[in-house]
């Protein structure tokens, strides 16, 4: 086959190519190799071409050997680190480089061992807290009535800690299963709301908030699921009672239906609104993340397991809504959720 043919079958091909001649000079690439390693490549001795060691051991290989292999390669997409699988073929008179893009099954495994280390973590510190005190009352607290039942609500508060981390775990992982599932039910969300705010009384209590429900429409009816839509609206007031107590109210508002530009289809807004401290800006775009939290001492105190607003988030999605956040330090915050109105696509 003459060089231009071979350009025009490699340009015509999917993957990135790139071909070395019997001279151990680059023969012919297509563009989307010339979009990893830049252009202009063709004519140049491989070595001098291509750099990575690792990489040019591996095609003298297959020149001396005549053989297969496969060989990784690293690569920088603007900021972002990119990784290649290169497999090297050898042909009767060439050398053909083949890239396959592995970035994204990198990130996602290296996202599940962020999330093992995470989960550790989380359990340990309770752990070690429920170690720590049974040795005491094993030892120096074994005679001191006082102490034994102070170290046992604080021990009690260690469990119930890991047994609401393993619960909101066990919900994103059900979440996450059902994400791709269209919600099937029809939910009265001013219904709804007032149960949820009802359900929450005793907890607004305690912290000295007031939590009022403003239904601006009544009779607003969405397609969704009602036990995680309970379980969004929960989290929110939750939150605003939690980290918004200061403020001492917090308001709950259902919307009427509007056109929303953003999903582009009819939606009713329901917002979640504190007078607490806010959250500083370069936090908001990071809260729906597993485990991130603003103060993570603060959040630990109140009981947080820092996976609310994650399953917020993926139940937000299942039902092609939106979540905004929005707030001011030191003047409060306001979450709204976006829900289409109409059958969902
Ligand atoms: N209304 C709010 N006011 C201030 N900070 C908030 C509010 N809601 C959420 N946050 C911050 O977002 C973090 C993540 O929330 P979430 O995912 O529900 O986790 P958790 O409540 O378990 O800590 C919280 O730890 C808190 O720092
Ligand atoms: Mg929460």
């Amino acid at each position: 086959m003459t060089s231009e043919r071979i350009a025009s079958v490699i340009d015509a091909l999917s993957l990135p190519v790139l071909l070395i001649g019997p001279d151990e000079r680059v023969r012919a690439t297509n563009g989307l190799v010339d979009a990893i390693l830049g252009a202009g490549l063709v004519g140049m001795h491989y070595i001098t071409a291509l750099r990575q060691p690792a990489l040019i051991a591996a095609i003298a290989d297959a020149i001396a050997k005549r053989e297969a292999c496969v060989v990784r390669y690293t690569g920088r997409n603007g900021p972002k680190n990119t990784v290649y699988q290169i497999n090297i073929a050898a042909t009767d008179d060439d050398i053909l480089l083949t890239f396959e893009d592995q970035t994204a099954a990198e990130d996602a495994s290296q996202m599940r061992r962020d999330f093992v280390a995470n989960v550790s973590h989380e359990l340990r510190t309770p752990l070690t807290a429920l170690l720590g005190f049974i040795e005491t009352l094993n030892g120096a607290a074994k005679d001191d009535p006082v102490a034994r039942d102070r170290f046992l609500g604080i021990m009690a508060n260690e469990a119930n800690r890991m047994t609401r981390l393993v619960d909101d775990l066990m919900s994103l992982s059900r979440v996450e299963e059902d994400e791709r599932v269209r919600p099937r039910e029809h939910v009265d969300l001013g219904a709804l709301l007032s149960s949820v705010i009802k359900g929450l009384e005793p907890q607004a209590n305690a912290a000295g908030v007031t939590v009022t429900l403003n239904l601006v429409t009544t009779d607003e009816m969405v397609p969704g699921d009602a036990g995680q839509l309970v379980q969004v609206f929960t989290n929110l007031v939750e939150n605003a009672i939690k980290y918004g107590a200061s403020g001492q109210v917090v308001t709950v508002r259902l919307l009427p239906r509007a056109m929303n530009q953003r999903l582009r289809c009819d939606a009713v807004q329901i917002s979640v609104s504190d007078k607490g401290d806010g959250i500083p800006a370069h936090h908001i775009a990071r809260l729906t993340e597993r485990f991130y939290r603003v103060d993570n001492h603060r959040s630990r105190e109140v009981g947080g397991t820092g996976l609310g607003l994650a399953i917020v988030k993926h139940i937000i999605n299942r039902h092609r809504g939106r979540l905004l956040i929005e707030s001011d330090e030191g003047q409060g915050t306001q979450v709204s959720v976006f829900l289409p109105t109409g059958p969902l696509s």
